[in-house]
């Protein structure tokens, strides 16, 4: 750990537990089945989502460092900010783009990072600390239950990277909107990064990748649960799916289940019982309409200021206070 950094933990084993204890209960009693994607994140999952990101056929990392290496100094200057919070840090590679244009204009004072994944988060921590002379706060929390126990010191870019937003349906990330809202002071400023709806055969390349390695991030739930609540689902009887939701414009990844079988969730005294054919949900992932984001602020109280995208107009960053 690098010496400006500290770390504080939210979520306490039994605390996330308990948490993630009550989503699967419900998720896999729900007709369909589901399972949320915060799970997905132990540390196998974080790397394994790492390693997305550097696939060809992801480009939403590439389009979106693309906007914030050419407009982080913009971004940093309508945001008036000193104090950069991070939700769903991640490794924070991105981020430091923004950081490194506040330090160019002299107005960058602390930094608070929070994420779920307590591994991840004390790496990404500890090498800002030791590349930015600044106060780095690492928070272990959930974005959907802990944005009120931030530090509130500075004047604030809450940024929301990697769209992020996309894992929610439209009243659940206006009811998340509406938690930023409130938990951000006037000051502070939104900046929110979203893949933008495009043709579904370039989205479906991006969610099941020749290299099989989303097949391996979706599949790896499933040895989570097996660790986390002794549950004894077989990966190999299942198979990664990406399907194109054209209604609802997302990407919905699912599990399916190669043959009938029965599951035991032994945490959970919980028995599950799969077709053959049956179609976990573990993920939806919105891609967004660059006209429609300002107004879905704006039913949660935050003001759009600004927006950019990459040249080739693959993903948005909006900004907003
Ligand atoms: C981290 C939620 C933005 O939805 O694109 C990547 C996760 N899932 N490949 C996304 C993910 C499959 C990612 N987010």
């Amino acid at each position: 750990m690098g010496q400006n950094a500290t770390v504080e933990v939210l979520v306490t084993p039994s605390g996330r537990r308990l948490a993630m204890e009550d989503d699967i209960r419900s998720g896999l009693t729900s007709n369909p089945k589901s399972i949320p994607p915060v799970w997905f994140y132990d540390e196998v999952g974080s790397r394994l989502f790492d390693e997305i990101t550097r696939l060809p056929e992801y480009y939403l990392t590439r389009a979106e460092r693309a906007i914030l290496a050419e407009r982080s100094a913009e971004i940093v200057d309508q945001a008036g900010a000193d104090t950069l919070v991070e939700i769903g840090s991640g490794t924070s590679e991105k981020t430091r783009l923004l950081l490194d244009a506040m330090a160019a204009s002299g107005n960058l004072r602390a930094v608070t990072l929070l994420d779920i994944s307590e591994e991840v988060l004390r790496e990404a921590a500890s090498e800002l600390g030791e590349r930015y002379d600044v106060e780095v706060h690492a928070v272990v929390g959930d974005f959907r239950s802990h944005l009120t126990k931030l530090p509130a010191a500075g004047r604030q870019l809450w940024a929301f990277l990697g769209s992020t937003i996309g894992n929610f349906t439209p009243p659940e990330r206006g009811l998340l909107f509406t938690e930023f809202r409130n938990a951000m002071r006037p000051e502070d400023r939104l900046l929110i990064g979203a893949d933008l709806d495009k043709d579904p055969a370039r989205l479906l390349a991006a969610y099941d990748d020749a290299q099989g390695v989303t097949a391996a991030f979706n599949l790896n739930v499933l040895s989570v649960l097996n660790h986390a609540l002794n549950a004894n689902f077989d990966p190999s009887r299942f198979e990664h799916k990406a399907v194109w939701n054209t209604e609802e414009r997302w990407i919905e990844m699912r599990l399916r289940s190669l043959e009938a079988h029965r599951v035991e969730v032994s945490a959970l005294d919980l028995v599950v019982d799969l077709e053959e054919g049956e179609e976990l949900l573990t993920e939806i992932s919105a891609k967004f309409d660059r006209r429609l984001l300002p107004g879905e602020l704006a039913a949660a109280g935050l003001t759009a200021s600004g927006s950019w995208t990459d040249p080739d107009g693959d993903f948005l960053l909006t900004l907003a206070r």
